[in-house]
């Protein structure tokens, strides 16, 4: 079985202040959580919501790593920087970073081995964009990014994968639970193919894109659909943590 993992993702929001506030009041209300659950916050936020987090059963994660160890790479963080502050997770090649900041399957690719070198668990973000979900390319976008973004895995199921079709990112646009579940259900096949099929199995993937606490639980009760990466929703202890109970 594979355990869920509902992740926040709090993109650019919240000051460290913020922050910390917002997980105060998250802690006792998902105190009960029958999955894992996560807030992936900005770099800055991570020192103080790390310390805020302390005791409680919500796991830190970041929204980007760098693939160097260290050197000449002025604006970027790197893995053992994250690691110092009890960073366990990290988003990588969301598609805001594929669309304005230029990361490719390449750049995914490398952020994801450098991350696991570290003992960091990825959460690797696919998805297509709405022109070439209407023009048929979904599978073929997806398993490109899972060939050339997941490339020299061992095992497929050391990471978490973050279905996100771009589309509905921040759109209100849901995929139906049907699409998403269709969806995530190639990409385990896929993985079944490049990788092992015992590890697509066990492999968790998320869907993302407008999840919130109303669609949450038609969504968690697809078959294949193992989590949410929430954008929005994230931003409110409520809303998130009705995410969580999404079984409640
Ligand atoms: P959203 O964002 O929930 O606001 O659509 C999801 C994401 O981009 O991870």
């Amino acid at each position: 079985m594979r355990r869920p993992i509902i992740a926040g993702n709090w993109k650019m929001n919240n000051t460290a202040a913020a922050g910390v506030a917002l997980v105060n009041e998250l802690k006792p209300l998902v105190a009960d959580a029958e999955c894992d659950v996560v807030v992936c916050v900005p770099f800055t936020d991570i020192p103080a919501v790390s310390e805020a987090l302390k005791g409680s059963n919500i796991a830190l994660g970041a929204q980007n790593v760098h693939f160097a160890e260290k050197g000449a790479y002025t604006g970027e963080i790197s893995a053992d920087m994250l690691k110092e502050y009890g960073v366990k997770y990290v988003i990588i090649g969301h598609s805001e970073r594929r669309q304005y900041f230029g990361e490719t399957n390449e750049t995914v690719n490398k952020r994801m081995h450098a991350a696991l070198a570290a003992g960091l668990i990825p959460i690797v973000c696919v998805g297509e964009s709405l022109e070439e979900r209407e023009t048929g390319k979904t599978e073929q976008v997806l398993s490109v990014q899972i060939e050339e973004g997941l490339k020299g895995l061992e095992d497929v199921s050391s990471i978490v994968i973050a279905y996100e079709p771009v589309w509905a990112i921040g759109t209100g646009k849901t995929a139906t639970a049907e699409q998403a579940n269709e969806t995530i259900g190639f990409i385990r096949k896929k993985c079944g193919e490049v990788f092992c099929p015992k590890c697509a199995e066990k492999v968790r993937i998320q869907y993302g894109g407008s999840m919130n606490a109303k669609n949450c639980k038609e969504l968690m009760a697809m078959p294949e659909i193992d989590g949410g990466l929430i954008g929005g929703a994230s931003l409110k202890a409520q809303d998130f943590s009705q995410i969580v109970h999404y079984n409640k």
